[in-house]
C-alpha cells in the first residue's frame, strides 16, 4: 500500500466499518448511505457490498453519480424529493441507513427505516438523540484495521485519492473540505 493510501485509509474506512457494524449490515440487507461519494460514503459501500448487502443506495449531485455506479451502488440524487428516488429505487424496502451528510439525510432516514435501531448518523448527533436514534459507539482498532486491510489485500475495498496535498498546502486542502463536496479523500503529503 503507497504511503498516501496509508495515510487516507485508516480513519475513513475504519469510521465506516464500525457504523456497518453497529447497524448489523449483511447478507440481503438494503442499504441507504448519505453522502455516499465522500471519503466515508466511498467506504461505507465497499464494506457493506463485501459483508453481502444485496444493495446499496448512495446519495449524491449529478456529478458523482458514475463514481457510485463504479462502487457498485445505485446513486440517487439528494435534496427536495429525495425520500420519493429512494423508494423508487429500492421497491422493496430500505433495511439499514448511514447518514454521513446531515440533518435532512437523518429525518429521511426516519421516513425510510423501519426500525430506527438500524439508522447512524456520522454526523448529526444531537439530532439522533431527540429522533430515539442510537448514537454511534465504537472505536477504531488495530483488530479493526487488520480486517480492513485485509479487505483492500483481496481487492475488495479502497480509497479514492481526490488529490494530495504537500503538507505546506494544509490550508488549502481545510478550504477544499468545508465546501463539502466531491469525491474521495483528501491526503497530506510529508516530504
Ligand atoms: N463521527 C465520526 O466518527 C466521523 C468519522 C468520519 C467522518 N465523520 C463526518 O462524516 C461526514 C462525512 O465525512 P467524509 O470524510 O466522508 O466527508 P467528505 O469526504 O468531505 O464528504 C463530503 C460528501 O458529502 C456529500 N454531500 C454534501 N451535501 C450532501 C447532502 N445534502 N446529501 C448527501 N450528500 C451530501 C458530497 O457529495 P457531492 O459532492 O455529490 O455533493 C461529498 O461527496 C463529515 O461531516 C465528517 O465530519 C464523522
Amino acid at each position: 500500500m503507497p504511503w498516501t493510501v496509508a495515510g487516507g485509509f485508516s480513519g475513513n474506512t475504519q469510521g465506516a466499518h464500525l457504523a456497518l457494524q453497529a447497524l448489523g449490515v449483511g447478507a440481503g440487507d438494503t442499504l441507504l448511505i448519505h453522502g455516499a461519494a465522500g471519503g466515508l460514503g466511498t467506504s461505507a459501500i465497499q464494506i457493506a457490498l463485501a459483508w453481502g448487502a444485496k444493495k446499496v443506495i448512495g446519495t449524491a449531485s449529478e456529478a458523482n453519480h458514475d463514481y457510485i455506479r463504479g462502487l457498485g451502488a445505485i446513486p440517487v440524487r439528494y435534496g427536495e424529493g429525495l425520500i420519493d428516488r429512494v423508494r423508487e429505487a429500492a421497491p422493496e424496502g430500505v433495511d439499514a441507513a448511514l447518514d454521513a451528510a446531515g440533518p435532512e439525510a437523518l429525518r429521511a432516514s426516519l421516513a425510510l427505516v423501519r426500525d430506527r435501531n438500524r439508522i447512524r448518523t456520522m454526523v448529526s448527533s444531537a439530532l439522533a438523540e431527540e429522533l430515539g436514534i442510537p448514537p454511534l459507539q465504537g472505536t477504531r482498532t488495530a483488530e479493526r484495521l487488520a480486517e480492513l486491510v485485509k479487505l483492500h489485500t483481496q481487492g475488495k475495498l479502497d480509497i479514492h485519492l481526490r488529490r494530495v496535498l504537500p503538507l505546506r498546502e494544509a490550508a488549502e486542502a481545510h478550504r477544499e473540505l468545508e465546501h463539502g463536496h466531491g469525491r474521495g479523500k483528501l491526503v497530506l503529503a510529508v516530504h
